[in-house]
Formats: structure tokens, sequence, C-alpha cells
């Protein structure tokens, strides 16, 4: 069996690798000649664990191939998978102009009947379009079907969110596309729910966004637990005992980011808007996390008379620890509003830096400065305030004596709840969190 992936993001290199891992021929395509080549060098554009090393042990092994030349790739495949970025429009709907130019690319080369298989976010009925659209174009005369296979890892933990995924996903409209689907996701040995193209569209929005809604939700209550005097960590504990509400997801913080339920949330907002169907529960969830990402920065502005010429250190970057990806990262809304209100910010992240680089250069930035720091240490050291936006485990380490001792005055706005209130306290840190 060959399986051909197009596009090497997030989705498609992880499915690529972890197919060769399961023993398949696999060939991933992407138009990037710099990165294709980095990857048969053995090297992962992205930051995520286990990647590279899967990466180098296919290559070697020769059950894994990157190029540029989509015909050869899509020539001879039994399976192609669509794993290429559906980008967020200015007005909230989904961009499927990647998935258009590789439909139209897959129709205008394959040779032999095969499967296309959408691993991309798409709004509910897109394959039935792709299905149309590389009918419309087809070159040669051979049979396309389309299958819908949504994707459910997170950053950070890729690898192992594919390799043993709670469940797969199938959508397909034929018996002979969900066997084939099936018989390629045997060897994960994963619990597969076969249902039609449309539904596995919707599943995947409506997880995530059920996802987001549950953080917003927190969100709120946090916000509440503030004015009444409860606490919004003891809160979620008590939930998390009912299965019906589960463990997990139930942390309020800065707001959701990251490169999926900003994008998502909004998506199917727009879709019921297009079908004339207002989702109020998801447009809920999106303007409770609008004001949720800059909440400490107002806090804090309410508190001081000005942030021109002060030190602030800011502990992390990164939408949410183990990833390098500052995509909707709440600290890129409170980094634009400290430097416009000229701040000269010290910013810690040991793996975002260089990406944050590439958004506030270092230097002047607006009416403030921005410097990057190799150590928690040096962000700290004699700083008027600190803002903490992403719980890397060094960042929650922080003892609160070191806030006391190294900062020029010991004020500490933590977006994720990383430190025990009387601790902080104790240490004589002036200490504010989220909902508690
Ligand atoms: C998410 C989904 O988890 C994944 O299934 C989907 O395929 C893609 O989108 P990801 O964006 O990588 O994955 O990260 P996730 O761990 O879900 O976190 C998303 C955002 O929510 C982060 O900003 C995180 O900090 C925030 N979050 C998460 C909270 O604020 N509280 C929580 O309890 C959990």
């Amino acid at each position: 069996m060959k399986i051909t992936v197009a596009g090497t993001g997030y989705v498609g290199l992880v499915a690529g690798v972890c197919f060769a891992e399961k023993g398949y021929d696999v060939t991933c395509v992407d138009v990037d000649e710099k990165k294709v080549e980095m990857m048969r060098q053995g090297i992962s554009p992205i930051y995520e664990e286990g990647l590279e090393e899967l990466i180098r042990k296919n290559n070697a092994d020769g059950t894994l191939h990157f190029t540029t030349d989509y015909k050869c790739a899509y020539r001879d495949a039994d399976a192609i998978f669509i794993g290429v970025g559906t980008p967020e429009m200015p007005n909230g709907s989904a961009n499927l102009s990647y998935i258009a130019t590789v439909s139209r690319q897959i129709a205008e080369t394959v040779e032999k009947d095969c499967l296309v298989v959408v691993k991309s976010t798409v709004p509910v009925g897109t394959n039935d379009k792709v299905e149309q659209f590389i009918k419309d174009f087809l070159v040669h005369h051979v049979k396309v079907e389309v299958a819908s296979n949504p994707e459910f890892l997170a950053q950070g933990t890729a690898v192992h969110d594919t390799l043993h995924a709670a469940r797969i996903i199938i959508g397909t409209e034929s018996k002979e596309a969900e066997e084939l689907l099936t018989k390629i996701y045997e060897p994960f040995g994963l619990p597969i729910v076969s249902v039609k193209r449309r539904s596995a569209e919707m599943i995947k929005y409506a997880c995530n966004d059920f996802l987001a809604l549950k953080i917003s939700y927190m969100n709120d209550i946090a916000n509440l637990c503030e004015l009444v005097g409860a606490d919004i960590t003891d809160v979620a504990k008590g939930m998390s005992y009912d299965e019906r509400i589960g463990a997990r997801f139930l942390n309020a913080g800065i707001g959701f980011g990251g490169s999926c339920f900003p994008k998502d949330t909004k998506a199917l907002k727009y879709l019921a808007r297009e079908h004339g169907y207002q989702l109020k529960t998801v447009e809920a969830c999106v303007d409770v996390n609008v004001s949720q990402k800059t909440r400490l920065f107002e806090k804090a502005k309410d508190r001081m008379i000005t942030f021109n010429g002060l030190k602030v250190a800011v502990l992390g970057l990164t939408f949410k620890a183990g990833t390098d990806d500052l995509r909707e990262a709440p600290s890129i809304d409170n980094l634009k509003l400290l430097l416009a209100a000229g701040a000269d910010v010290f910013a810690y992240d040991p793996k975002g830096a260089e990406r944050a680089e590439m958004i506030f250069p270092v230097g002047k930035v607006e009416n403030g400065t921005m410097t990057y720091v190799s150590s928690v240490g040096e962000a700290l050291d004699k700083a008027h305030i600190c803002f903490v936006f992403t719980e890397w485990p060094e960042i929650k380490a922080v003892m609160p004596v070191e806030f006391k001792e190294r900062m020029h005055t010991p004020l500490v706005y933590d977006g994720r709840n990383l430190y025990p209130i009387e601790a902080m306290k104790e240490a004589g840190v002036e200490y504010y969190s989220i909902g508690r």
C-alpha cells in the first residue's frame, strides 16, 4: 500500500511519520523546498517530542520520503491524505484555497483508483465539494473517492496522540472507502468510529468547540469566583470527580490560544450563521475568551499609574507549554498592550523566543522596548512587575522567595495559577492570579 500525504504541517507530517512507523511506504509532499530538504536530512521543521527521532528512523528504513514533486507522489498512490492548513479568513470562515490547490493537483495527476482522505479541519460539506471538484478535473479515467478522517492531536503530544488516539473517526459514503480506510488504520489497533462524511466533519468541530467551551466556562466561573470569594482551583477539583464532567480542560487561565480552538470556534460560528442559525453557546465562548486574554493586563493597569519605563518580566510566550508555537497566544495580545504603554519587556520562554522575535523584534517596539533573556532569573532581576503567560515547568518551579528577592517590586500577575497563594503571601509577594 502506497500512502501519500499532502502538507507537512503538524497534521500532515505527524500522520505521515506515524503511517511510516506502522510499516507503510509513505511520501510526504510539500511546496517548501527548504523544508523538504531539512526533513530529508532528518530535521523536523517543528518542535514536537519524539518526532525528529521517528523521522530519522523511518528515513533510514526507507519507508518515509519527502518531495516537492507532487506528480510523482500522487500518480500511483493508493491513498492520499490531505493535511494542509485551513487558516482563518478575516470574516472567521475557513480558507480552503490550499485544499483546492491540492485537490486540483490530485485530479490532474492520479493514474489509478485512489482514496483521497481529508485530515484537515474543514467546514461541514467540504468533502462533498472536494470529491466533485476532483471529478470535474480528472484527467485519467480512474475512480477517486473522498473520505473524511479528522485529526485530534494536540501540540506537544502530537506523536503520542496519533499513535494512541482515543478513537479514529472515519467518514465515508461507500463501503469500499470505509473498508480501505479501516484497513489502513488496522495496525494502530485503535477504536474506529465509522460514520457518514458530513458527520465526521462535524465531529471535529463539535469536539474542539466543546473543549473550548469548557475552558471559557471555567474562565467565566473563575471571574465570578474572584467576586464572591471562592477559589476556582478548588471548584474545579470538586467538579472533576463527576465523571459526567470529566477531570480535564477545567483549568481556568489566560484564555485559549493555538492553531485550533480560536479558529474552529469562529469557523463553526460562521458556518452556523451561513445557515441562518446563531450558535449562541459557541459565540459566548469566543467572547469570553477575547476578554479573558487581557484580563490580567487590565487589572494591572488599574493598579499602576503607568507602565512607561517599567521593567516588565514576561514568563512564557507560547500558547501552552511543550510547543514553540505562538499562534493566537494570549502573550501576543498582552505584549502589544504593554509595549504600546511604554513598558520595557524582558521575556523568557524556553522554546518560543525565536518565533516571538518575528512579531516583536529586539529593541524599540511601539513606545517600549523588547528584550529576550535566556533564564527566568534574568527576566525577574530588578523587574517592577511580572506576568506569567505559559505554564512551562521551569516557570512553575520558581520559588515565591525568588520573586521577592530578585524583583524591584514583587508584583506578580499569573495567568496560569502556578503558585500557591499562601506561599506567595508569606514570601511578601503581591500576587494576582485567575479566579482565586
Ligand atoms: C487542541 C485539541 O486539544 C486537539 O484535540 C485538536 O486536534 C487541536 O486543538 P492544541 O491546540 O494543541 O490542541 O492544545 P490544547 O492542549 O488543547 O490547548 C489549547 C488551548 O487551551 C491552550 O492555549 C491551553 O493553554 C488552553 N487550555 C487548555 C486552558 O486554558 N485550560 C485547560 O484546561 C486546557
